[in-house]
């Protein structure tokens, strides 16, 4: 695309549906913060296109704009939501069933959180082991429970107006696979979803329906579901927009920010020790070993595309690298993490960090779900289609094409969501060349 190609869009005045499944900790805490900010109640803390500044042109230009007067994203006030969960309660009761906010704080928008009441899900026990509920969808074949999605999407869409959807999978991991025959293109898929192929997850019947409707497709949680080849097929065909995969917050937001600042100053790391006790519903679903294999693979990957082992031997081909989750209920949503990093510096000598982050994980994801939603929105009305990598920023496991390697370091992944967005505009990239005086 050339320089500039969003320069003339408009900034969006109609209706924007955000569709999410699974309506737990994460979605209601993110619906009940853009309730709580349209209402004035507090300020969209944690979320870059809310509150984040973007550099344009030379330094001496001081010109700094918001990036939501820079680039035409909807606003707030013209959001609507929807979702699909497989438990009935309302997103009042999910939101207090799941603890993360304080009474007060729902209790001054009950109305509104009770008025988003899920949709019949699509589910099977063979992805997600831990739970059950009633509010599910049936169907002969896993092509019947697609067109109830598209017939609810369409549905949606009209009984609330609205004139653009995006979808943000906000529900349980699902059990780790590996793409299989079903997944290697669109034909194969399709036939899949006909004979009830078992390695077709319920989190790719939702973002099959989703692109089939030409919405646009953020996966917040670790399972494979958009990355895979016939779903990226068919959002190139379609011309949609997809990203994934799992929200970056807590203890993989903190490797992110802290191993690009070992590897800019040549420390050495030889072991990396995470662990984790959490016990809401998440914390739940990961006891399953199977669940967590699928958080373990996307946790362990970031250490490695930071670091470079293969550039860097000597600092970091010793590097042992150990993620535990364990589901503690007493903690509820409010996780705690601890790393204790073993360091390597000048003349080979040891040094050790500890970080111990008591973390509130949705309070973390919400202002995530909403950029993806709003910057995917952006995205689709600019015309770009297929994997988002420009939002790698928001992901532990970030999808790339074939091919490449996904980007982790959180400031490089900051740069490249702004330069894709100054390009977008027509405005220069920003080298942060300075100026030199030299005879
Ligand atoms: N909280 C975070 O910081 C964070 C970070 C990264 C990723 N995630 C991921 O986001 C997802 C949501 O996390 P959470 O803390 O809100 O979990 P949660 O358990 O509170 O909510 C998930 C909801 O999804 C529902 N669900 C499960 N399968 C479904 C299906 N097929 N269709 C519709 N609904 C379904 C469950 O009933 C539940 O209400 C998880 O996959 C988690 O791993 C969370």
């Amino acid at each position: 695309m050339e320089k500039g190609h969003a320069k003339n869009l408009k900034k969006p005045t109609g209706k924007l549906g955000i569709l999410i499944p699974g309506l737990g900790a994460v979605a209601t805490t993110f619906i009940a913060g853009v309730e709580s900010i349209r209402k004035g109640y507090c300020a969209p803390i944690g979320s870059l296109t809310q509150m984040g500044h973007i550099r344009l042109g030379k330094r001496t230009d001081n010109r700094q704009p918001l990036i939501k007067d820079f680039v035409p994203l909807a606003d707030l006030n013209d959001i609507v939501f929807g979702g699909w969960d497989i438990y009935e309660d309302n997103c009042y009761q999910s939101a207090k069933n799941s603890g993360v906010l304080t009474d007060a704080q729902l209790e001054r928008i009950k109305p509104y959180m009770e008025s988003i009441r899920p949709m019949k899900a699509v589910f099977s026990k063979e992805f997600v082991k831990r739970i059950d509920g009633p509010n599910v969808k049936t169907g002969k074949t896993k092509m019947d429970l697609a067109e109830q999605l598209m017939k609810d999407i369409e549905d949606f869409k009209k009984n609330n107006n609205c004139e653009r959807l995006v979808m943000v999978w906000c529900a349980s991991t699902e059990a780790y696979r590996e793409q299989s025959k079903a997944h290697t293109s669109l034909k194969n898929f399709e036939e899949g979803l006909r004979n009830n192929d078992p390695a077709i997850a319920p989190s790719q019947i939702y973002a099959y329906a989703a692109l089939k409707m030409k919405v646009p497709f953020c996966n917040g949680a670790p399972n494979l579901c958009v990355d895979v080849e016939a779903i990226q097929e068919l959002a190139m065909e379609n011309r949609v927009a997809i990203s994934g995969k799992d929200f970056k917050t807590g203890q993989t937001l903190m490797k992110t920010i802290l191993a690009p600042g070992f590897k800019a100053r040549m420390l050495g790391v030889n072991g990396w020790f995470s662990t984790n006790i959490l016990g809401n519903r998440d914390g739940e679903v990961l006891d399953d070993p199977e669940s967590f294999k699928t958080k373990e693979v996307s946790k362990l990957s970031v250490l490695d595309t930071i670091l470079q082992p293969d550039h860097y031997p000597d600092l970091y081909n010793n590097l042992y690298h150990k993620v535990r989750i364990n589901y503690y209920p007493p903690r509820g949503d409010n996780k705690e993490s601890w790393d204790n990093i073993d360091i390597v510096g000048w003349m080979g000598m040891p040094m050790q960090i500890k970080v111990n982050f008591l973390c509130r994980d949705s309070i973390l994801a919400a202002p995530v779900a909403l950029d993806l939603a709003l910057f995917t929105d952006f995205a689709q009305r600019a015309g770009y289609r297929g994997i988002q990598e420009w939002l790698s920023f928001y992901y532990k496991s970030p999808m790339v094409a074939k091919g490449l390697y996904p980007e982790h370091d959180l400031f490089i992944q900051l740069i490249k969501l702004k330069n894709n967005l100054r390009y977008a505009m027509g405005e220069d990239l920003i080298t942060h060349l300075g100026v030199e005086y030299y005879d």
